[in-house]
Parts: C-alpha cells; structure tokens; sequence
C-alpha cells in the first residue's frame, strides 16, 4: 500500500438495514477516490433505505444481497477470499449481535463468518440500543476477537432523542480501515472464531498518559487566548495505544472530540491545570506524550469580569510565561519514555533537535504548522519521527490515526516492560468529562 492511499486494497463494504445507510453511499465514494476496489453487500433491510441501484452505479459492480439470489455456488465466499478488508457501515444492533454471536442466517453475516480478513464495523442506532447491556457485553465480545467496533458519534438521532449512537464521522471510518489495513501483517485477520489469529496487543503493560488539545488562558470572563489546535493527533495517538492493549489516561484541553474507547479523559483548561493533572499521574504513567498545543503565555491578571469595551482601549496586555510542562516533567522523570511534538514553521529538523535535547526526550514528532498542509486542525498529518539514538523518519501525508501507530511502533523500542508497581493517580480537583 502507498503510505496514504487505498490502492489495490479489495473492501467489501457491508451496508444494513440503518437510516444512516445513505451515508454508505458517500463513503463508497471516498473509498473508491483513494484507491480502494469497493464491492457492496447489502442486507435486505437496508435496500429499504437505498436501492441496490444507487451503489451498483458508483461501484460499477452488481450489488449482493442474498445467500440463494444469485446463481454462485458459494456466494459467502465470493470476494471474501480475497478481500482486504470488510467493513460494516452502517452496522445496527441486530449486525452486531448477529456477528458477535456467530449467526449466519443472510449474505452478509454468512461472510462476517467466513472472513478471514479484518472487519471493522461502524455502529449506528439508537442511542438506548447501544448502552443496552446485551449489546455492550455483544460489542465487547467482537473487540475480544479483534474486530474493530468503532464508537458511534452523538448528537440528534432519528428518533429525535440527542443521544450517541450516530454513524461516526466517514473520516474517522476511512481512517479506521487505514489504520487496520497499516497493520496487516501484524495483526492478520480480525476475524470470528476459533483457530483465528488474534489482534495485536503490543502495549499491554504500558501505561501511557496522553495530552492532547489546546489550552485557554483567560483575559476576563468571557475572552482568552488559544491556538488552532483540534486535539485530533493526541485521541489518535490515545485510541491507538488503547486498542493495543495499553492503560491510557488522556489530558485534553477544550475539543469538540469524543472520549476515544477504554480511555480515561481528564479535562484540563490551562496550561497550569493541564500541568497538574499531567504532574499527578506522572508517576504512575511509562510513557509521556505530549501532543497538546500548550499555550506559552498568558495574561499576568486576568479580570474576572467581563470588561467593558471602552476598558480596552489602548490597554496592554501583560502576559507572563506558563510553565513548560514537558520540561518540567522531564527533570522528574524515572522510569518514563518521554514523547515530545514539535510545531514548526521553518527549520524543521534543526529545530526539533534542539527541542528534543533541551526537554531531555526520547522521541520528538516534527510538524509542520504552516502552509496547505498544516497539521493543525487537519485530518493527516505529514511529520518527521526524530529519536534521540537514531536517525530521522520522514513520514509522508498520513492520517492521523496511522501516523499514530507509527509513532507507538518507534516508541516501543525504546520502552522498557512495566515492571513498575501501580501509583494510585491523585484525582483532587480533577474532572472527568466522560
Ligand atoms: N510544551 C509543554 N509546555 C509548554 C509548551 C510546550 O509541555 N508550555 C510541549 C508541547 O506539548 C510539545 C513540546 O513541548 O510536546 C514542543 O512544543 P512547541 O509548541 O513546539 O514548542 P515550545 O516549547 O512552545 O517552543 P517554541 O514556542 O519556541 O517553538
């Protein structure tokens, strides 16, 4: 695979009986634009919602629907074999439970069975549905086997309720089958059954604390000063190192972004409050990495008003330093592997070298915030891995999420086994957003 498209990869996409199925119809297309030779199954449910018509046209491939409709002789099989990838999007509760249980009892859960690829599933349903205790203990079940279930978003759902259940975003699900496609050969099939190998759970043991997001330094009750940050490169780099088995805490600063799965997300406003909720689990974490954007300055005395405009007029605005927090860390560390990111606008080696040496880091992530291919705010991210005993990788374009697992794959050479008894992180003063 070239390191950011699709090409050559074979995806059966299965589509089910879900609302969201028209928005199959978009990814269909996303897929087929970056390479990928897409092949639609859909369940008969579904074609209530979209006509097989409308995916035959843009995958210029007959869509298939039923075990006895066609006159193949194995149509579970058919494409299967030589699939890549099977993904599920939309995937209702039934799908779901159906592919947890091993039933086979339509087209495509006949293959889900038979697959011996990875299957990664995009939920969408009620959100009721979705916390219900049979389907959380059914999705658990499928993550077990290494099946990627991907978190549904919220927001409104059809049955008017604002709840999560949502069919993620279709770039956090083209990123998914990136990110489950770059470890192929690692993690060969994700499939149902036994005999099957399993995924990869390469950072069981290690216990990674994740900051992420901008920070926000107030000037008066409703003003502050922020950066352009999304948060996007620290819950990849968070999700990521969760689904390969690692315990991860995440500190985030203000994002509009989900809590990714089996991570404990910890709000954090400013730079001071994300230091000290990075200070109190230092100790317990292996790993420290830093991607958050945190703020270098802030307004020596902020008002807890909110001023009048004509209070503003040719005021100054007194800013002091916030504490670095890398740097700080950094003096305290034991044990810890510590993982800088850099945001540059020139220099880009030069500089993250002597990042890396001045905050005393193992590994510094080098990117470039400038220009159409700024990594703020975007979905891919074009860096340079640069470990403090070895030479400079320079990644092409990669979404985030990949690029995250490329990160975790140079750190983990240098990550020692946790051999380290628990600390009980302190928790005073610190919030959980979800
Ligand atoms: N960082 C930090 N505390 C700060 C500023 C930055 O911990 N107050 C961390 C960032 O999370 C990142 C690394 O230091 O991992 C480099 O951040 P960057 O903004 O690139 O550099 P700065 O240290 O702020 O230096 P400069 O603004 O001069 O480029």
């Amino acid at each position: 695979m070239s390191e950011n498209t699709l090409r050559g990869k074979q995806i059966v996409l299965g589509v089910t009986g879900s609302i969201a199925a028209y928005k199959a119809v978009s990814l269909l297309r996303t897929l087929a634009q970056e390479g990928a030779d897409v092949s639609v199954v859909m369940t008969s449910a579904a074609t209530q919602f979209v006509t097989p018509l409308t995916f035959e046209t843009l995958s210029g491939r007959p869509v298939r629907q039923g075990l006895f409709a066609d006159a193949e002789s194995m149509p579970h099989l058919q494409g299967t074999q030589e699939a890549d990838l099977v993904l599920v999007a939309p995937a209702t509760a039934n799908c779901l439970t159906k592919c947890a249980l091993g039933l086979a009892d339509d087209l495509l859960s006949t293959l889900l069975l038979a697959a011996r690829c990875p299957i990664v599933m995009a939920p969408a349903m009620d959100g009721e549905m979705w916390n219900h205790p049979a389907l959380v203990a059914h999705v658990r079940t499928l993550r077990e086997r290494g099946v990627v279930v991907l978190e549904p978003a919220e927001g409104p759902l059809a049955s008017g309720l604002v709840g999560t259940g949502r069919l993620p975003a279709e770039r956090t699900i083209v990123d998914a089958v990136y990110a489950r496609l770059s470890h192929q050969p690692a993690r060969a099939a994700a499939c149902l059954g036994p005999g099957r190998q399993a995924d990869r759970r390469d950072w069981v043991g290690q216990r990674v604390l994740v900051s992420a997001g901008p920070t926000r330094e107030p000037i008066d009750a409703v003003r502050f000063i922020t950066n352009a940050s999304s948060g996007k490169m620290g819950y990849a780099v968070a999700a990521a190192a969760a689904e390969r088995g690692a315990e991860v805490v995440l500190v985030s600063g203000p994002t509009a972004l989900p809590s990714p799965p089996n991570v404990q997300t910890i709000s954090a406003l400013t730079a001071e409050d994300m230091y000290q909720a990075l200070d109190a689990r230092f100790a317990w974490a292996t790993v420290l990495i830093m991607t958050a954007a945190v703020g270098d300055f802030r307004p020596r005395h902020p008002v807890p008003t909110k001023m009048k405009k004509h209070e503003w007029n040719g005021m100054p605005l007194d800013l002091e330093r916030t504490p670095d927090i890398l740097e700080s860390l950094s003096r305290k560390r034991t044990h810890q592997v510590l993982v800088g990111f850099a945001a540059e606008s020139e220099d880009l080696l030069a500089n993250g070298r002597k990042k890396l040496h001045q905050k005393n880091l193992d590994v510094i992530v080098v990117n470039r915030i400038t220009g159409d291919h700024s990594a703020f705010g975007s979905e891919t991210n074009e860096a340079i891995l640069l470990p403090r005993d070895g030479e400079p990788r320079h990644l092409d374009r990669l979404p985030k999420r990949v690029l995250a697992d490329r990160l975790l794959d140079m750190v983990q050479d240098r990550c020692v086994p946790s051999h380290v008894p628990l600390a009980q992180p302190k928790s005073e003063g610190i919030r959980r957003i979800h």
